[in-house]
Order: structure tokens, then C-alpha cells, then sequence
């Protein structure tokens, strides 16, 4: 088998090398799963920088989410999976930057036959993220405004077309005007290149409305005026953090309209919610992006061994889609 593993916690262009071996005997938890795609998120670069919410020793096996097919058993318990499509959760007990992967048998959730494989090997993280979001902070109904900011990354684009779905209105914050075309394709309902005059670009897009939810995954100076736009009791996660700048929320916020702050990782769901919940979620979500209508745009697929190619693409600013690995 060939993998990508981490050998060093710094710059992820000098920090990854290609290392082939002979797969390890199964125990009898695990499976063997044969690898169709594996995207390259910006999660695996913050690990490989050593800036994740771990650290695992090192050299440790690269790559949090993937789709592939259980060609192999070490015992019982996994039996059942043998033969079938299945995806790989992101809780990066093994490393799906590779042509094969030995994972516990409950690391992995059947999906159906269907679907384009390069948009189910992106279903675990993203599209998983964008429901939780929605879903988990906030009663929402039809009609109601969700403000988010990064709103042409998967998961922006994942919670556009999951509120679209709930009747659900969007204000989408994005940076460049590229962007903002792909988030108004993509059916978001006022969408903002962020400027100098931020409020005021938010007041004008809402005309009076509020927002029932916020969703941050820059940090930084966006936050406040995102939040500042929430109705009394409103809501806003920060659940990623594109610049080093703290997420800071307006003390008059917090207090006059009692705005609630928090986070989200979707490690901490994977870990602590129940399976059936966990099956559930995906089984639904297989759904719709096996159906096509929640998929994220491709830039580009990449071997294994192109994997200096790969890195370098998917650090590029302004690319306008998702990197992936693909195995013959
Ligand atoms: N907490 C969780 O459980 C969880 C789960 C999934 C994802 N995430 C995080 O969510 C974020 C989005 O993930 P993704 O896979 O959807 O990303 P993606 O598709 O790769 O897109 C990255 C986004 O970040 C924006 N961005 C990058 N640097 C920025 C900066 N300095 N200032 C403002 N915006 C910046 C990009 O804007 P441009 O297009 O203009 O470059 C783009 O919108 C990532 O940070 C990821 O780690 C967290």
C-alpha cells in the first residue's frame, strides 16, 4: 500500500512524504477498504502545521475523510461491510491519503452505490458540518436569516444549499468578487464582498431584518459585525479560524442583546453523539449528494504521487474548489 504521512509539524509543502509499505494484519475490529477519493481540506493542513485540535506522534497517516470499498475483514463485526461503498469518518484514527486503509470497522458508515465519488469522498466533513450548524444552535423557521462569512467554502456552500432546502434566507460574507458569483450560482440571497464599511454593506443587504443565526469561519473583524446583526438571544459559532485575528464579539452585544458566542467542532459530535444519530445523519446527507443537490465544486484531482502538486494547489489562495486525491 502506499500512504502520505506526516514526518514533521511545520510547512505542509516540506512536512509530508510518501511512504509505501505492506498494509498491517487486520485486527478483528478492523476492515481493509480500497480507496476511490480523498479531498485535501484545510483541516489536514492545520494538522500537518501542528495547529489542529490534536497532535498525534509522529509519523503519523494523513487525510480525515474519504470514500472507498471494504475489500477485506480481520473478524466478525465487520463482515457485514465487505463488498460495500463506504465512507471514512474524519476522526482521524486513520489516514485516508491512501490506496488502502485498515480502520476499525465503526470508523466507517455504508453509502449507497450511486453518486459521483469525488462528491462523496467530501461528504463526511463538510456537508456533515454545515447541517450540524444549522441544526444544533438554533430553532429556525422558513423565512428566518442565517449569516455566515467564508460563504464560497464547501461548507458555505453546503449550509446555502441545506437552508434553501428549509426555506431558510442567507446573507453570505465573502472576500473577492469571484466568489461572490459562485455564492449568488449558488443561490445565496444577499451576498456581500466584504469592505471597509461592513455594517453598513449588512444593514443595507438585510433592510431590517435580523439574523436567527451567524456562522464564522474566518475569526477576525467580520465577527462582530456579524454578530452585532443577530436578533435579541441570537447565536453565532465560530467554528474555523481563516486569519489569526481573535473572533471578538461586541461587549454590547453580549450584554444589551444577549447575543450567545460559542464554538463547534465536529470531531466532538463524531466522539460524543450517539451511532444511531451519527448513521442517521449520514444516511440523509448520502442522500442529497448522491441526488446532486448539495455538491461542492472540483478544482482538480491528483494522484498519490503528485502529492507536492496537490499540497501546493490546495494551499493556493482564490482556487475555486475542492483538491482531491483519486486512486485508480
Ligand atoms: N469546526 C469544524 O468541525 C469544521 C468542519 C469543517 C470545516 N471546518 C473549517 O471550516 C473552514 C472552511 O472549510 P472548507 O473545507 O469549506 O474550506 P474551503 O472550501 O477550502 O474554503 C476555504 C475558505 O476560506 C476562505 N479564506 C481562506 N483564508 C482566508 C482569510 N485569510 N480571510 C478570509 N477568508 C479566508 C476562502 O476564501 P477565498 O476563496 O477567497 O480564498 C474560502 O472561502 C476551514 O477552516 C475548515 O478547517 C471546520
Amino acid at each position: 500500500m502506499s500512504q502520505l504521512l506526516v514526518t514533521s509539524y511545520g510547512d505542509p509543502r516540506r512536512s509530508v512524504s510518501l511512504e509505501r509499505t505492506d498494509h498491517p494484519a487486520l485486527g478483528t475490529d478492523d476492515v481493509l477498504v480500497e480507496m476511490e477519493a480523498a479531498p485535501v481540506n484545510p483541516s489536514d493542513l492545520l494538522l500537518v502545521r501542528g495547529d489542529y485540535g490534536m497532535r498525534p506522534s509522529l509519523p503519523s497517516p494523513l487525510g480525515g475523510e474519504g470514500v472507498g470499498r471494504v475489500i477485506d475483514a480481520g473478524g466478525g463485526a465487520g463482515q457485514h461491510l465487505v463488498g460495500r461503498k463506504v465512507v471514512i469518518l474524519p476522526n482521524y484514527e486513520q489516514g485516508t491519503w491512501a490506496d488502502q486503509v485498515t480502520t476499525g470497522y465503526r470508523n466507517v458508515v455504508p453509502i449507497r452505490e450511486d453518486g459521483d465519488p469525488l462528491q462523496l469522498a467530501m461528504l463526511p466533513i463538510n456537508p456533515a458540518t454545515a447541517y450540524l450548524l444549522l441544526h444544533k444552535f438554533a430553532t429556525l423557521a422558513p423565512g428566518d436569516w442565517v449569516g455566515l462569512n467564508a460563504a464560497n467554502s464547501a461548507v458555505g456552500l453546503c449550509v446555502i444549499a441545506l437552508a434553501r432546502l428549509r426555506g431558510f434566507k442567507t446573507l453570505n460574507l465573502v472576500r473577492r468578487e469571484a466568489a461572490a458569483e459562485t455564492v449568488r450560482d449558488a443561490g445565496g440571497d444577499r451576498v456581500i464582498v466584504a469592505g471597509d464599511d461592513l455594517p453598513a454593506q449588512i444593514a443595507d443587504a438585510l433592510d431590517g431584518a435580523e439574523l436567527g443565526l451567524a456562522l464564522d469561519a474566518t475569526a477576525g473583524r467580520t465577527v462582530a459585525d456579524l454578530a452585532a446583526a443577530l436578533r435579541f438571544g441570537g447565536t453565532i459559532v465560530s467554528y474555523a479560524y481563516a486569519t489569526d485575528a481573535p473572533p471578538a464579539v461586541r461587549a454590547h452585544d453580549l450584554i444589551f442583546n444577549e447575543v450567545t458566542h460559542t464554538g463547534f467542532w465536529l470531531l466532538n459530535w463524531l466522539r460524543h453523539a450517539p451511532r444511531t444519530e451519527i448513521e442517521q445523519t449520514y444516511r440523509a446527507l448520502n442522500d442529497l449528494v448522491a441526488d446532486g443537490d448539495l455538491t461542492v465544486p472540483v478544482d482538480a484531482t491528483y494522484r498519490l504521487d503528485e502529492y507536492h502538486e496537490a499540497i501546493e494547489h490546495a494551499m493556493t489562495p482564490g482556487r475555486s474548489g475542492k483538491v482531491l486525491f483519486t486512486f485508480a
